[in-house]
Parts: C-alpha cells; sequence; structure tokens
C-alpha cells in the first residue's frame, strides 16, 4: 500500500506499519494525528520527538490574511485541563504555503491544513489557496471559541455549518474535507449530519469546550475575551460520549436523516494509549493529541506505541479491528 494518492508531486512512500489507516482516500501511517494548534507547522517540534513517527499534523488555524491573535493572557492551566485564548495567531495562508509548507511537507507524516475564517467567503478563498498546494487534507475549523467574528460561529447551527462546509466543498476540486466540529453545539449530531450532507469526507472532533476563570486577586476575568477554551483529561469523557453518540447519530437507518457514516477523528484530553484506544474502540478511525504534547513532547510517539503493543498482543492486523460498535444496517 502506497500514500501516492496523498502526494501530488508523485514522491509516493510506503504506508506498511501494521497501524495504518485510510480516512477520506487519505492513507496514514497510523491513527495518531497532531491537533491542531498545539504542533506549530511541525518543524518546531523536530528537536524534541521523531515527527516522522506521526501519523498525520494539522497546521495551527489559517486564515486568508495574517492575524495578530488576541490580546491578555493566552493560555491558564486547571485542574487537570488548559485554558486558551489563542485567537487564531497565524501568518495567512500566503505566508504558510510559501514559507511553513516545504518544511512542513517534508517531514513525512500526512499534511493536514486548519482552516478557518470569518465568512462563508473568505472560507473558500483561503480553500481554494489550499487545494493548489501539496497539502494531503482541509480541517475546516468551524468550532474556534476564541474569534468574535466567525469561527465557532458557524458551527454551531446546522444551517451555518453546512453553508460553510459546501462553499469549502465547491471550491475544492483536490482535497478531501474533514470538518472539526465544536462541543458547543446545542445538536452537535444536526450538525454533524448537515456537514455531511454539505459535503464533508470526515468530522473531527472535539475543538476546545467554552469556560472561563476569574482571578480573584485582580477581580477581573483572566482572559481579555472573557471566555476560554477547555482542553485536556477534564474534557476526555464527554469527547469520548460525543464520539460514541455521533457514530450512532450518522447510521440512522436511511429515511430517518441523511446519514453517511463518514470516518470520525476523536479528540479530547488523549494522553496516552489507554486514552486513543477508548476512542478508537468508541468507533474513531483516528486520534488527535493536543495539549498533553505541551507538557510531554513524546506523548504521541508513546501513543503510536501503545496502540501496536496491544494490537499485537491481541493479533490484530488493523486499527479497524478495535472498534467495539456493530454496525447495523450499513456494512
Ligand atoms: C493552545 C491551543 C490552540 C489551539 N488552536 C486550534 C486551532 O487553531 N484550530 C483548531 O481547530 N483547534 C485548535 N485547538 C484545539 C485542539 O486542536 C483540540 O481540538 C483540543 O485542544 C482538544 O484536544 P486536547 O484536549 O488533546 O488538547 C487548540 C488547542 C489549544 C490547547
Amino acid at each position: 500500500m502506497t500514500n501516492k494518492k496523498n502526494r501530488p508531486d508523485g514522491a509516493a512512500e510506503p504506508v506498511n506499519t501494521v497501524s495504518a489507516v485510510t480516512i477520506a482516500g487519505v492513507r496514514f501511517r497510523n491513527p495518531v494525528i497532531a491537533a491542531s494548534g498545539t504542533f506549530g507547522y511541525g518543524s518546531e517540534y523536530a528537536d524534541l520527538l521523531d515527527v516522522s513517527r506521526l501519523g498525520g499534523i494539522c497546521t495551527k488555524g489559517l486564515t486568508l490574511n495574517p492575524r495578530a491573535g488576541n490580546s491578555g493572557r493566552r493560555i491558564h492551566e486547571t485542574p487537570s485541563g488548559l485554558m486558551n485564548s489563542i485567537g487564531l495567531e497565524n501568518p495567512g495562508i500566503a505566508a504558510f504555503i510559501e514559507r511553513e509548507l516545504p518544511r512542513l511537507r517534508g517531514l513525512g507524516p500526512v499534511v493536514i491544513a486548519n482552516l478557518s475564517g470569518s465568512s462563508a467567503d473568505e472560507y473558500s478563498d483561503g480553500a481554494r489557496l489550499l487545494d493548489g498546494t501539496s497539502v494531503d487534507m482541509i480541517e475546516l475549523n468551524i468550532s474556534c471559541p476564541n474569534v468574535k467574528a466567525g469561527g465557532m460561529m458557524f458551527g454551531l447551527d446546522p444551517g451555518t455549518a453546512a453553508l460553510v462546509t459546501g462553499a469549502v466543498r465547491d471550491a475544492l476540486r483536490h482535497k478531501p474535507l474533514m470538518v472539526k466540529l465544536s462541543p458547543n453545539a446545542p445538536d452537535i449530531a444536526a450538525v454533524a449530519r448537515a456537514c455531511v450532507s454539505a459535503g464533508a469526507d470526515a468530522l473531527s472532533l472535539v475543538n476546545t469546550f467554552k469556560a472561563m476563570a476569574i482571578d480573584i486577586h485582580a477581580g477581573k476575568p483572566v482572559f481579555d475575551n472573557i471566555t476560554a477554551g477547555l482542553s485536556g483529561p477534564a474534557i476526555r469523557p464527554i469527547a469520548l460520549r460525543m464520539v460514541w453518540e455521533l457514530w450512532e447519530a450518522l447510521r440512522t437507518p436511511p429515511g430517518k436523516a441523511p446519514a453517511r457514516p463518514v470516518p470520525i477523528v476523536g479528540a479530547g484530553g488523549i494522553a496516552g494509549a489507554e486514552d486513543a484506544l477508548e476512542f478508537l474502540m468508541a468507533g474513531a478511525s483516528a486520534v488527535q493529541t493536543g495539549s498533553a504534547t505541551f507538557s510531554h513532547p513524546q506523548t504521541m510517539i508513546e501513543i503510536i506505541d501503545g496502540i501496536e503493543e496491544h494490537m499485537a498482543k491481541r493479533g490484530l492486523s488493523n486499527p479497524e479491528e478495535l472498534s467495539i460498535r456493530k454496525t447495523a444496517w450499513y456494512a
């Protein structure tokens, strides 16, 4: 098996690892992906871990134009968690393509461009630019809680989620589209179905939970934006429950709802192989790890090794066999 399809430049690399997975036509050497916003553009971590072993890398959220990000405090630790209010600081898509992508591409893992915007037009213009590059997949971020315009605003409602997903789908000629969902949506299954109907090839969840903290000594909220996004182990059981329920919702019998069982990529507080295995058993095709990398950069390598050891112990030859879900009508 090769990932020729990933490489418009024709530089196919063999992907023969026991834990290799295919998501939306893209072959990953294993189901472990660096989560957006927590791994820079990959090369920043090259001295700390063997980045080439990762299944994939999601870039920091990219916007058409450069963004300076939010003022004030941007990171705050909580019990078993981390709150952030970065505000999508990034150099803009053109600068990413010119300055970051060649190095990122050279690292080896699947490259996933995380795309954000404040209007459907901005999203689709950004998608068009990325479509002409060597990135393997677009992850549409309609779930960032830290920007005033756009971001999560689009991901809370099925109608706006479908609007942006459809606009980006129309702009893409070559790249598969994964949509990253917000756990803050009142009905995440309805948003997911709307995105799938509008052309999503895969779904990732969850982005961070809207949360807040108050500095009791200063007598004011810690963050200038008042609220921020909570990630880390504190959110893991909720994220797992959402993956479980979404898997089910996407397999609603035909006729009841538009259901196309697209692959799910699970995220939220995954900090070790056992955590990752829970998500893979819940029906996720792959996992993303974010916050855990900050305190322990080797986390994703240990997760890959742990998944492969677990598979070997049980004599499994494909990560899909880890799923404990039974397909009802979908085979
Ligand atoms: C500092 C920080 C920055 C983030 N930036 C982005 C981003 O730009 N785009 C995005 O889709 N998600 C972003 N996220 C969310 C993560 O990709 C991930 O979905 C979330 O943190 C849950 O995973 P974790 O608990 O393993 O961190 C960010 C998270 C953190 C902690």
